[in-house]
């Protein structure tokens, strides 16, 4: 079904993630029938272009990052026809009148600030001074929300001042991703989980999100953040809001978002033994992250592995294991929830008696794996094996299953449809920050370094210690 007709305008359209992610998860939105005739995007940038040099720009962006086989030559110059350009000046006056002549009236109208953050503050102003702040428009907001707790919080006053909380939409693409809302849907939609999730019945969960790329060539942005600021912040908080969250009362935006909001704020600080830092080294032909990053004394981290725990009366005493890292031994991001061990064995010790442990995976192929006990088959006696339930969403739901849209496609239309149930609240990204903010001081105030490893590797040693000395034991990362 189509949308509602549209406006939208990219502010930094010539940036990186307008070529990569925006425009081609649009341009598979129109393929797919979801974009009305009356549906029209306006680029705006510094750069001098006028509408055709960016229509050629965004036709070469769209070859490069839609596969092959979802281009269909009638699709894309259709597609292209709905791109209009104007050069702006975001922290001066030019472009501004033309672009408020272009916003049609009556139609849906959300501006995306794929800017950085220092931005954000002029692109506000620059609306309500041009009267494009109008009722019922949306605009769309990048991460980083800001780089702390004070910076966010300045951040939300300034979007404050020109828009109601219900016109922001924060980003954090994880929420798009569709195993990411299949976490609820598995939850909440089926009775069979519910029951035991929580600290009685379930002996602790990892989340990890590993990746293989390094950082080459963004060096400049991550080494002011590091992976705790780049995806602990946002990313596994969301994970993990999912995992440990109350039943929200309906599938609605303040619904869910409060019962997130509750599960930040029930997170208990974190004891700086409980984290380990690393960086990768060179290694394999490959550069370390000081050269990647161009800074060769650099201590931020690529890698962290941390211990929470939530403290409310669901999670008291199940510790959460978060992970991640780059240039890690493969692409790979799962939730992994361990359930305790039945409290007898009526078999007596048996090895291959393991502990029931529900498996997410989140990409790449997504699907839900549940590990049980069952008797090695065979006249051999009672003897216990460990045996998956295997469901890959692509097996299960047979083709077009694999074609999941990307979260960019789904977290746009919901912009325009006017849902902001997968989108930050302002509280909750502070919420965040207040949890980090103290840990990345304990760290700077104590001048440590990260712990090199190897990539390719697990990361480094010390973070396998951390599960080491509870008993426990990471999950191995595979592709
Ligand atoms: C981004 C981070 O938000 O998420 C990147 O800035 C990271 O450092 C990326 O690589 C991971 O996203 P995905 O969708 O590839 O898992």
């Amino acid at each position: 079904i189509p949308v509602d007709p549209f406006d939208l305008v990219i502010f930094g359209a010539t940036g990186d993630l307008a070529r990569r992610k925006i425009l081609p998860a649009l341009y598979r939105r129109d393929l797919a029938g979801q974009l009305p005739d009356e549906a029209r995007i306006i680029g705006t940038a510094r750069a001098a272009l006028d509408d055709d040099t960016w229509q050629g720009e965004i036709r070469h962006a769209i070859l490069e990052h839609v596969p092959a086989d979802r281009i269909e030559s009638a699709a894309l110059e259709r597609f292209l026809a709905r791109l209009g350009y104007v050069r702006l000046d975001a922290t001066g006056e030019d472009g501004w009148q033309r672009l408020a002549s272009l916003i049609r009236p009556g139609v849906v109208q959300a501006y995306y600030f794929s800017v950085g953050p220092g931005l954000f503050g002029d692109l506000a102003r620059g609306l309500h001074r041009h009267g494009m702040n109008r009722e019922g428009c949306r605009i769309v907001v990048e991460k980083p929300f800001g780089h702390d707790l004070g910076s966010a919080r300045a951040l939300n006053a300034t979007l404050a001042a020109h828009f109601d909380e219900q016109q922001i939409y924060r980003i954090d693409h994880y929420l798009g991703k569709e195993t990411v809302q299949n976490l609820m849907a598995v939850r909440f939609g089926n009775m069979l989980f519910e029951p035991l999730w929580n600290a009685q019945y379930v002996d602790h969960i990892q989340i990890t999100v590993a990746e293989m790329v390094g950082v080459a060539g963004r060096g400049g942005y991550y080494d002011k953040s590091g992976a705790m600021r780049d995806m602990v912040q946002n990313h596994m908080m969301q994970l993990l809001c999912l995992i440990a969250m109350e039943p929200p009362y309906a599938f609605e935006p303040d619904a869910v978002r409060d019962e997130k909001l509750k599960v930040i704020r029930a997170l208990d600080a974190v004891e700086p033994g409980d984290i380990v830092r690393g960086q990768y080294a060179a290694g394999n032909g490959q550069a370390g992250y000081a050269e990647d990053a161009a800074i060769p004394s650099s201590r931020t981290e690529t890698f962290i592995a941390l211990k929470a725990h939530v403290s409310n009366w669901r999670w008291k005493g199940t510790p959460f294991y978060l992970r991640t890292g780059k240039r890690l031994r493969a692409r790979t991001s799962e939730i992994a929830i361990t359930f305790k061990d039945p409290p007898h064995s009526i078999f007596g010790e048996q090895e291959g008696q393991k502990s029931n442990v529900l498996v997410i995976r989140l990409q790449p192929n997504e699907g839900i794996k549940l590990k049980v006990t069952i008797k090695e088959p065979g006249p051999g006696g009672m003897r216990l094996i460990e045996v998956p339930l295997d469901m890959s969403f692509a097996q299960a739901l047979g083709p077009g299953a694999e074609d999941i849209a990307d979260a960019y496609e789904r977290l746009i239309m919901d912009v325009i449809r006017g849902n902001q149930t997968l989108f930050m609240r302002g509280d909750e990204v502070e919420a965040a920050w207040a949890w980090t903010d103290p840990v990345i001081a304990a760290w700077e105030a104590r001048a440590d370094r990260p712990k090199p490893y190897d990539p390719g590797s697990s990361g480094p040693e010390d973070a396998l210690m951390l599960m080491h000395r509870d008993g426990r034991r990471w999950r191995e990362i595979r592709p």
